[in-house]
């Protein structure tokens, strides 16, 4: 049901973003992936199979002109836009005394800013296609700790902000949905994945909890989910 349908990932070079693609790309959709760097999206490209079904864009999503350009390219490549991820994310974490303005800037103009430049360049094309807009927020978006209040005022927004979109979309027949995880195995701030993190949840994990979100009844609606590791860190 999902052959063919095509998806739309911010932040797809590494990390939850590329976990996701090679899960909707298993279930025969095209897939473009987008991040800063080029380079590391060609390499990200190469190891999803690199064929026509993937299409690697450069576009930092807190500038929209660049956002517009990548939803340009895609809809000249393939004509439709079904499912757009608002995935790529920033995290710095420090005592708000010490918190730096660039840190706190950096993480608001990606995190919620990009949320929002990544649907404005997209929401025609989703209306065309009565398509699926996520974000990923974070517990983060709901549990508030030390050291975070930058993050967590992005994650508290991006799932406030989801939120009030799903309501203002339903109309057109747009899904929308807010993926709130807990720790995931990724290279999230400077993270090395490796075997001491096999008690996270997997990028893959949230591929399928993706798959499995698009292939819900269009009646359907999960619009807010709350994703953990099932046992913490097991040290
Ligand atoms: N890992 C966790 O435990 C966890 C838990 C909850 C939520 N999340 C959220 O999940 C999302 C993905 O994070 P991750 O864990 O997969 O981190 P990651 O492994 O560090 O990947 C982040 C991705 O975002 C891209 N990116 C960063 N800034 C960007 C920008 N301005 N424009 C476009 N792309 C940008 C990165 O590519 P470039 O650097 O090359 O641009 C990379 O592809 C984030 O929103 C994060 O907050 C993560």
């Amino acid at each position: 049901m999902l052959q063919d349908k095509v998806a739309y990932i911010t932040g797809g070079s590494k990390g939850i973003g590329l976990g996701v693609a090679k899960g909707l790309l298993k279930q025969g959709m095209k897939v473009a992936i987008s991040g800063r760097n080029l380079n590391s999206l060609t390499k990200a490209a190469k190891t999803l199979g690199g064929n026509d079904s993937v299409l690697p864009l450069s576009s930092d999503v807190t500038h929209l002109e660049e956002e517009e350009q990548a939803i340009k390219s895609i809809l000249n490549k393939w004509g439709k836009l079904d499912v757009v991820i608002a995935n790529a994310g920033v995290g710095r974490f420090a005592p708000i005394d010490e918190m730096a303005v660039e840190d706190w800037n950096n993480m608001i103009n990606t995190n919620l800013n990009g949320a929002f430049h990544t649907l404005k360049a997209s929401v025609e094309a989703l209306k065309a296609s009565e398509g699926y807009y996520m974000t990923l927020a974070s517990l983060a978006g709901t549990n508030f700790f030390a050291h975070g209040a930058g993050y967590n005022a992005t994650k508290f927004g991006v799932v406030g902000f989801t939120q009030a979109v799903m309501l203002d979309l339903r109309k057109y027949g747009i899904k929308v949905t807010t993926i709130m995880p807990g720790s995931v195995s990724t290279h999230f701030n400077d993270n090395q994945p490796s075997e001491n993190d096999a008690w996270k949840i997997q990028p893959e994990d949230i591929g399928k909890l993706v798959v499995d979100l698009l292939k819900m009844h269009p009646r359907t609606l999960p619009s807010k989910i709350e994703v953990r590791p099932t046992r913490p860190d097991l040290k």
